[in-house]
Formats: structure tokens, C-alpha cells, sequence
């Protein structure tokens, strides 16, 4: 099966029209004169939790900039994340310490980190020492690298006092991973795709909403690594997936339809939605040459397990991110119900915890 047509990529495809350093330089206000790059303390420190998109983003209209082809909404689970030291450090190469462990420079990890933070060096001595721990497996489809790029984004405002505005380290850590644009934010938040070629307009803001009942239930299929990452899967997708063409107007009217959910705390519209918009992604990752299928047995089984309790009246949804782990949506008074069915579940309540 060849590639479609360069039509569909043309549909999509914008051109960058700054280059990741300009766009970063333009945020931070870097020029060769001022002190933006000069740490002005000895160490910095930034937090960030995982967030679950509700309607999802996927597929890029920009791979330079990270720039999405849809909006997308989610949530963020307080007490899962990342939390990361920052600081200067002599030698030839940065050192990047996960979960307690110094990562070799060729580790996948550590080179895509120190690729970000290329953009961030006074000069080619500058070299960072980055401590980084990860509250859930690393690249689970758990969204670590969303945490991941969020608590690096802050650390580095922490370090170089930058005291930019949520906005702004959302645009940063966007440039890092798209999903981390929304970790910036505890609670609900709204990614808006932006239409500009410089980037500028495609960030994440808070949606100022509580709802207390709200339970997130995390079921671990497999917390190994993926087989294909977000971006090369999502990429595969655009190229080849005829079905992606009705994806870009489908996830911006479920961006609406979750904003109203979430406005009229209507959980069935929540749910529905959000469990339709995941597996209309996923259709669209199916869709593709070779296929892209992140499910495992156990996955399908608990959609199943999942229908099921809707039939007997327990009010249950599910959404999946590229990974085969499910995140269940419910509400407090079902988490009896849906305890039982499931006896591994992790139930977070993310406006009751902190
Ligand atoms: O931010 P990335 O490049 O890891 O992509 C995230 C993609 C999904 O998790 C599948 C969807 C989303 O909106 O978080």
C-alpha cells in the first residue's frame, strides 16, 4: 500500500514561519545583551501533573513548532506527575538524572531532553544538570512526557527568573510536548490549536470549573513502552489514513461539546463524548498503513466489562491515550460499583485532592 496522495498532508501542512529558537527567544525575551539565560539562582525547581485529554489531539499541522491540527480539552490528576531540579553543571554533555538514575547522553530520553534544551544555552559551555522524578511510568501512554516538559518549563522559569505568565510556559512547553501546553494547569484545561504560522496562538488556558465528583479511574493494562511513539504514530496517521479527514472537524466540535459538559457539570454528554472522541482516534490510528494498534487483549476486555455496566444502569466511561491502558470517567457515586469490576483501579478525584 503506497502512502495517500501528497494532497492529504497538503491539507493539513502549514509552514513555520519562525524557527523554535526565534519562537523561544520571542517568548523569553532573549536578545545577545540581556541576562535571560544567566541563572539567577543556584537551582530551580518545577512540578507538573499528568493530564487525560477528553478530546484528544492528534496529528500535527506543524512538526517544528509542535503545532496541533485540532483543539483539544483535558484534565489533570493531582499527585501523578513530575517533579524536576534544574541547574548549571561543568563538562562536555548535560546530565539527566531519571527516577534517580544517570541516564546515558544516548539514551532516547535523555537526547530529546537535552535537544529541548538547546534552546535555553547562553552558549555551547552552557550545560544542565537535570533531576527528574517521574510519579508514573515513563512512557506508558500515561502522558509522563506532558508532566515531563511541563515541570522542566517551570524549573527553567524557576532558574533564570523569568516570571513568565502561565500562557507563555504553556507555548514553551508545547515546544517540548504538545499534551504538556495543558500540565501547566491544575484541573480542566483548554488547548486552543491556534491559526498562526508563527505559533504564538496555540497554547493552553485554565477552564475555572470544580467538580468535586468527577473520579478518574486508571487501569493498568501494561506499563511498558510503547511500540510507537505519539508523534511517529500521529504522523503516520496524517500521511496515511483516509479516515483522518473528518477527524480535524469531529474533535473541534467535541472541544465544544466537552466545554458544555463540563460548563453544565452533564456528565453523560462528558462521558459520551469523551469516550467516542478516543475511540474515533483510534479508529483513525487502525486506519493507517501498517496499522497502529495499541490495544491488548485485556484492553478490549474491559471496554467490554465496561458496556456492560452501562447496560446495568452503572454510569461509566472510558477514554485511551497511544498506549493500552484505559482511564475510566464515573462519577463518586458509582465508584462502589465500578470498584468491584475493577480491583486494580487507581481512583483519582481530581478537584478533592491536591
Ligand atoms: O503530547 P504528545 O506528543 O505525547 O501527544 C499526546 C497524544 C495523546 O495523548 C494521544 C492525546 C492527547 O491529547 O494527550
Amino acid at each position: 500500500m503506497t502512502p495517500l496522495s501528497k494532497m492529504q498532508t497538503m491539507l493539513f501542512e502549514t509552514q513555520a514561519s519562525l524557527s523554535p529558537q526565534a519562537f523561544v527567544d520571542r517568548i523569553i525575551g532573549h536578545s545577545q545583551q540581556d541576562s535571560s539565560l544567566k541563572p539567577a539562582k543556584a537551582c530551580g525547581f518545577g512540578a507538573a501533573p499528568v493530564n487525560i485529554a477528553l478530546s484528544k489531539y492528534w496529528g500535527k499541522r506543524e512538526t517544528t513548532l509542535n503545532l496541533p491540527i485540532n483543539s483539544s480539552v483535558s484534565i489533570s490528576l493531582p499527585g501523578l506527575g513530575t517533579q524536576t531540579e534544574l541547574s548549571l553543571t561543568e563538562g562536555q554533555q548535560d546530565q539527566i538524572v531519571l527516577n534517580d538514575q544517570l541516564l546515558e547522553p544516548h539514551h532516547p530520553f535523555a537526547k530529546r531532553l537535552s535537544g529541548f534544551l538547546d534552546y535555553f544555552r547562553l552558549n555551547d559551555h552552557t550545560m544542565f544538570h537535570v533531576d527528574t522524578l517521574n510519579s508514573v511510568p515513563t512512557a506508558a501512554g500515561l502522558a509522563s512526557s506532558a508532566s515531563g516538559y511541563a515541570a522542566l518549563v517551570l524549573a527553567l522559569n524557576d532558574l533564570f527568573q523569568w516570571q513568565l505568565q502561565p500562557k507563555k510556559l504553556s507555548l514553551l512547553a508545547r515546544l517540548g510536548s504538545g499534551s504538556a501546553s495543558r500540565s501547566l494547569y491544575p484541573g480542566f484545561a483548554i488547548w486552543h490549536k491556534g491559526e498562526r504560522d508563527d505559533g504564538m496562538d496555540s497554547y493552553a488556558e485554565a477552564i475555572e470549573t470544580s467538580w468535586p465528583e468527577l473520579c478518574i479511574g486508571l487501569l493498568k493494562i501494561d506499563i511498558g513502552e510503547k511500540s510507537v511513539g505519539s508523534t511517529a504514530g500521529m504522523q503516520q496517521t496524517v500521511n496515511t489514513c483516509e479516515l483522518y479527514q473528518t477527524w480535524p472537524q469531529q474533535a473541534e466540535k467535541d472541544v465544544l461539546k466537552i466545554q458544555q459538559a463540563i460548563t453544565n457539570k452533564d456528565f453523560t454528554l462528558l462521558g459520551e463524548t469523551a469516550e467516542h472522541n478516543a475511540l474515533s482516534m483510534h479508529a483513525t490510528m487502525i486506519a493507517t498503513w501498517p496499522p497502529i494498534l495499541y490495544w491488548q487483549p485485556e484492553s478490549v476486555a474491559a471496554m467490554h466489562t465496561i458496556w456492560q455496566l452501562r447496560q446495568q444502569g452503572v454510569t461509566v466511561y472510558f477514554t485511551m491515550d497511544a498506549g493500552p491502558n484505559l482511564k475510566l470517567l464515573f462519577l463518586e457515586t458509582q465508584k462502589p460499583a465500578i470498584e468491584q469490576a475493577f480491583a486494580e483501579l487507581e481512583v483519582i478525584q481530581p478537584f478533592k485532592q491536591s
